[in-house]
């Protein structure tokens, strides 16, 4: 056995997600052992507690270490102390100090924080610090500053269009905790789902959600799990379109006559709520009341996007009160509408937020406009002096790769928005749209991506290394599943449901090189709507899997130098082998099952993928052409791939273009 003379040095590897704002390493390392105590020697509260309590089970978990659970108030002799101020805000606000600082030196560690928030916000870098020196784990010596770019740094999902169950949503906001996002926006209402009991108004969730609701109970469980993590949940209720549901039990909420029933299609509905009737405002008020009870955040989401006003046009009773009162559109009633609502929100002490189609110079600058528009909406609304937050380039149903979430920024460095319209720029959200997912698939459209728009939230700006993002990403997915977050096993088990065996080696290796194609395109192809089973090979595969991201680094690194036998060569040539070796197995799996039926296509490509990449790298590594009329036929077969196809599109086409092109012909 090989034995070592002295332990080398263990270098720090930095694997942190989000980045912090200021780290400086040092010399030497804190070893972990059985021998590790916390204390806690000023502020202490249950919130605080419990936050050590979970942080001391996953430090546990991570190193196999046993830790004792025992807080100290004594600083003396402590491996951890972890020094906080004060609570942080009773109900916790966009204001909210989240700022801390960790030292670790060879003695211990030193965690300090103004609020209990922030604490957890530095108890989650610190597990992302363990690393092990082959001997145990240890913490590397470190000093961290930190404090997060923007206020406001959310995760939305829509559990309207398809319910999503409350372990789903709790072990969301654990990833959501771990990589300091704050804001939790639950949208609890559309046209396809009304989520929450009501019991002012039994027959919203009554009638209006196929039994698939949150009780009180449960969404106040929800409230509470969320602030033991320091995240806020800002209810959305879509009003004055995107609710057909309300109006199953209610009706009389609608511009038209009714009866309604839930509506399964999706797209832009015709529906809206009347915003000529008293009554209307009477119940809006009740049920806001309500639902204040539930929600303490100062925020509340009314939705307000894509009212065309159909409804309101075809209603002589709503025409007549919009030119009585001179509205020359559906645009200046939903102005009106909105007024009298925020009269309701500030009588139950709530600020109003909504989507960009709520801008309008009536309503204050209190508002908020979430803009699903895009930055310039964003900006217009900053420079008429109302606060912002970006979603447009966050959104996962749109497929997009990791990177280019992450280099869309809320306030890019180039903004024309003066130092004070800049200020107004409060964070960005990511949106979690729920039309073509339900709760076994909703893991992997969110994560891991969503680790990498939360450091773009948290970091500095000029944090922007794509390389560097995606080499802490996979460490990070692998974090995330200690959770119970299903992003990766999913697509497993997506796998052996399609092919109805465990034997699924083969499909691994086809499903790695392929993902979902966008949410228009996939809108486009099947006509989902409610009632769709999300069971296809589109739901099983992973957007943006690894494969894509080192297909073409390691085909760029090849290219530079194709006649040297280097490791990239091999990589490349033991891939291409691998997709060879696993696609008859796939094209016969394929065959035996009628829910692979339209990925018959896409098999029959990934083997001609296969072969040619390695005809590609053995003609480059030899210097050796291709036989004339390789290349064309080389490159109407990667066309012909590139096709919409079974919904799912391959990750690796680029790479390949590059590859064949590169390839000289006799
Ligand atoms: C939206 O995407 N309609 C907010």
């Amino acid at each position: 056995m090989h034995m070592r003379a002295q332990t080398p040095q263990p270098t720090f590897i930095n694997t942190l997600m989000p980045v912090p704002a200021k780290l400086t390493t040092d010399q030497g390392s804190f070893t972990l052992s059985s021998s590790f105590t916390v204390a806690a020697p000023h502020f202490r509260d249950e919130r605080l507690d419990a936050g050590i309590g979970r942080m001391l089970h996953r430090l546990e978990y991570q190193t196999g270490v046993p830790i004792t659970k025992d807080i100290q108030k004594d600083a003396a002799g402590a491996a951890l102390v972890v020094d906080v101020q004060g609570a942080g805000e009773a109900v916790q606000s966009i204001d909210e100090d989240e700022s801390y600082s960790l030292h670790v030196t060879s003695s211990g560690v030193n965690l300090q924080a103004k609020t209990v928030v922030g604490a957890l916000r530095g108890m989650e870098t610190l597990l992302q610090l363990v690393q092990t020196d082959h001997a145990g784990y240890i913490l590397p010596a470190v000093s961290i500053e930190d404090t997060p770019r923007f206020h406001w740094r959310g995760l939305m999902i829509d559990s309207g269009r398809h319910f999503e169950p409350v372990p789903v949503i709790e072990r969301t906001l654990d990833g959501m905790a771990a990589v300091k996002l704050n804001v939790f926006h639950w949208h609890l209402s559309e046209d396809q789902g009304f989520r929450i009991e009501s019991k002012l108004y039994p027959k919203l969730a009554g009638m209006g959600s196929d039994g698939l609701y949150y009780t009180q109970e449960q969404a106040k469980e929800v409230v509470a799990y969320a602030r033991e993590r320091g995240i806020r949940v800002v209810p959305e209720f879509d009003m004055p379109g995107h609710s057909v549901s309300w109006f199953v039990g209610y009706p009389d909420l609608a511009s038209g006559p009714g009866p309604y029933t839930v509506r399964r299609v999706f797209g832009i509905s015709d529906e809206a709520m009347d915003p000529t009737r008293d009554s209307t405002y009477k119940f809006l008020d009740g049920f806001i009341g309500e639902m204040s009870t539930i929600f303490p955040d100062p925020y509340f989401h009314i939705g307000g996007d894509e009212t065309k006003g159909v409804q309101w046009k075809g209603n002589p009773r709503i025409v007549e009160f919009m030119q009585k009162h001179d509205m020359k559109d559906p645009a200046a009633l939903q102005a009106y509408f909105n007024q009298r609502l925020l009269k309701i929100l500030q009588k139950h002490h709530k600020y109003m937020i909504g989507w960009d189609e709520v801008l309008n110079p009536a309503l204050p600058k209190d508002v908020i406009i979430q803009s699903w528009r895009g930055t310039e909406s964003l900006a217009a609304g900053a420079k008429q002096g109302y606060q912002g937050i970006l979603s447009a380039p966050y959104y996962l149903d749109a497929m997009k790769p990791a990177e280019q979430h992450y280099l869309a920024d809320p306030l890019p460095a180039d903004s024309d928005l003066t130092p004070q319209q800049q200020t107004l720029i409060l964070g960005g959200e990511v949106c979690m749209w729920g039309e073509q997912l339900y709760e076994r698939t909703i893991d992997s459209r969110i994560w891991p991506r969503t680790a990498a728009m939360a450091e773009r939230f948290w970091s500095p700006e000029n944090v922007r290394d794509v390389s560097d993002m995606y080499r802490r990403l996979d460490v990070m997915s692998v974090r995330l599943e200690a959770f119970g977050l299903t992003h990766l096993t999913q697509e497993d088990v997506g796998l052996r449901a399609l092919t109805g065996t465990t034997d699924i080696d083969a499909m691994r290796v086809f499903a790695s090189v392929l993902e979902p194609v966008s949410f228009h395109e996939r809108y486009q192809g099947q006509h989902t709507s409610q009632l769709t089973p999300l069971d296809h090979l589109v739901d099983a595969v992973r957007p943006d899997p690894p494969s894509r991201y080192q297909m073409e680094v390691l085909v760029q690194a090849f290219l530079k130098n194709p006649a040297q036998d280097g490791r990239e060569r091999q990589e490349l040539a033991n891939n291409f082998a691998s997709w060879s070796k696993a696609a008859p197995d796939v094209q016969r799996q394929v065959s035996e099952s009628p829910l692979l039926a339209d990925a018959a296509g896409r098999a029959q490509q990934f083997a001609d993928l296969a072969k040619i990449g390695s005809e590609a790298v053995k003609y480059l590594s030899g210097g050796n052409a291709a036989p004339a009329g390789w290349k064309q036929s080389s490159l109407a077969a990667l066309d012909a791939a590139q096709k919409p196809q079974g919904l799912v599109r391959f990750t690796v086409l680029a790479p390949l273009h590059d590859l064949v092109n590169a390839v000289q012909e006799k």
